[in-house]
């Protein structure tokens, strides 16, 4: 199968994994015909894109480390307790949250995660604006976990992270929804305000008696710093825990990939290095380099274009060698359509990664100048 944008779909292409609407509920399966109006539908639900069937592509299964349904049953749980919460804030009434079906189906998605061997999330995160906050929330739960047993945390210790990272921007709940929703910059005070979420988050959770302490702390400082630049107490050195420090880490990656009202959305190759240049100084150099050993640089499905100027998707992804990718190679350098060949990029080969992108058509005939460094050498480097 192949990813495309919605912009690039065409009425007649087949859907190759079932794509899922602004409720959670299934919008197209798998073998659907799209249509003008079926098209016309995933643009108003600004969801970015979806995967086809495409001829010679049938082998390429991006498959997630966590089933689809395990987050859409939590991103549901998450969603129905926070607009309570959200009804409360505005009434004035102080709302109880009911963390059980939250917690049972986080158990669930971390419990594949954590019998998984040598896992690695390796697909395409598509998002919608619409529940943007539920996705955002449980993917990091998600990444956080993955991290998590990386860096080898007792498994006990990993549910409480994936807790916590469900819950850590559950603070915004009771602040104003138009200070999320503001395009432009923000004033002094709206800062100050948005500084505060995981503040209220963590004192909510405490008082309702939400979460474990443990789970609490990944609420109150996942916007915190290794050098102290971060908030909402700017802590720093042996104050900020290690499963702090995952948190803020995979905050940051998560916020990056996603679709934002005040920035673009990015590909996980730009993210992974943004994140791996302030190992170190903002953020944690263990957790950065488990970034890179088990998050697909390349996730299956997207598309390529190397330095020697051929392009193609990348077919799977292994464990530790996520910046080289194998990958099907569909245009020659001149850019004419050849046999399909697979390639394991290797360090040996020569050949390497310079563009990344969720369109083939768009990566093929992009402008791109040959960089002195590629991003796959220059993460090993961050990473070494
Ligand atoms: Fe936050």
């Amino acid at each position: 199968m192949i990813f495309s944008t919605t912009l690039d779909l065409t009425p007649g292409q087949t859907v190759a994994r079932s794509v899922y609407g602004k409720d959670n509920h299934l919008l197209m399966k798998r073998g659907y015909e799209l249509t003008l109006s079926s098209i016309a539908l995933l643009t108003e639900l600004t969801i970015s894109g979806i995967y086809l069937e495409e001829e010679g592509t049938d082998d390429i299964c991006p498959t997630d480390v966590v089933e689809p349904e395990s987050r859409i049953k939590c991103q549901n749980a998450l969603e129905r307790a926070f607009a309570g919460l959200q009804k409360g804030a505005s009434n004035g009434k102080r709302v109880m949250v009911n963390p059980a079906q939250i917690e049972a189906a986080t158990r669930e998605m971390v419990g594949s995660l954590l019998d998984a061997q040598k896992p690695v999330l390796a697909m395409l995160d598509l998002r919608s604006e619409n529940n943007a906050l539920f996705q955002h929330s449980v993917g990091c739960s998600v990444l956080a976990s993955l991290l998590g047993k990386e860096m080898k945390l007792a498994d006990d210790m990993i549910r409480q992270l994936a807790m916590g990272m469900v819950f850590h921007d559950f603070g915004q709940t009771l602040q104003p929804a138009s200070l999320y929703a503001k395009k432009g910059t923000l004033t002094d005070a709206e800062r100050k305000t948005v500084q505060e979420h995981p503040r209220l988050g963590f004192r909510k959770a405490m008082e309702d008696d939400l979460l474990s302490p443990l789970a609490a702390y990944v609420v109150l400082r996942h916007h915190e710093r290794v050098d102290g630049q971060g908030y909402p107490d700017g802590i720093k050195g042996d104050d900020f825990k290690r499963i702090g420090r995952i948190a803020a880490l995979v905050e940051v990656y998560d916020t990056i990939i996603s679709l934002r009202p005040y920035a673009p959305q990015q590909m996980p190759d730009y993210a992974v290095k943004q994140v791996l240049c302030e190992t170190g100084t903002a953020f944690d150099k263990e957790a950065g380099v488990a970034l890179v050993k088990c998050v697909a640089v390349y996730p299956t499905g997207c598309a390529v274009r190397l330095n020697t100027g051929e392009s193609g998707l990348v077919v799977s992804t292994e464990h530790g060698k996520t910046t080289r990718p194998l990958v099907r190679l569909f245009y020659n350098e001149d850019n004419s359509r050849r046999t399909p060949e697979d390639v394991q990029l290797d360090r040996s080969d020569g050949r390497c990664i310079i563009l990344s992108g969720m369109s083939l058509e768009k990566v093929r005939r992009a402008k791109v100048s040959l960089p002195k460094i590629s991003i796959a050498d220059e993460l090993d480097q961050l990473a070494a």
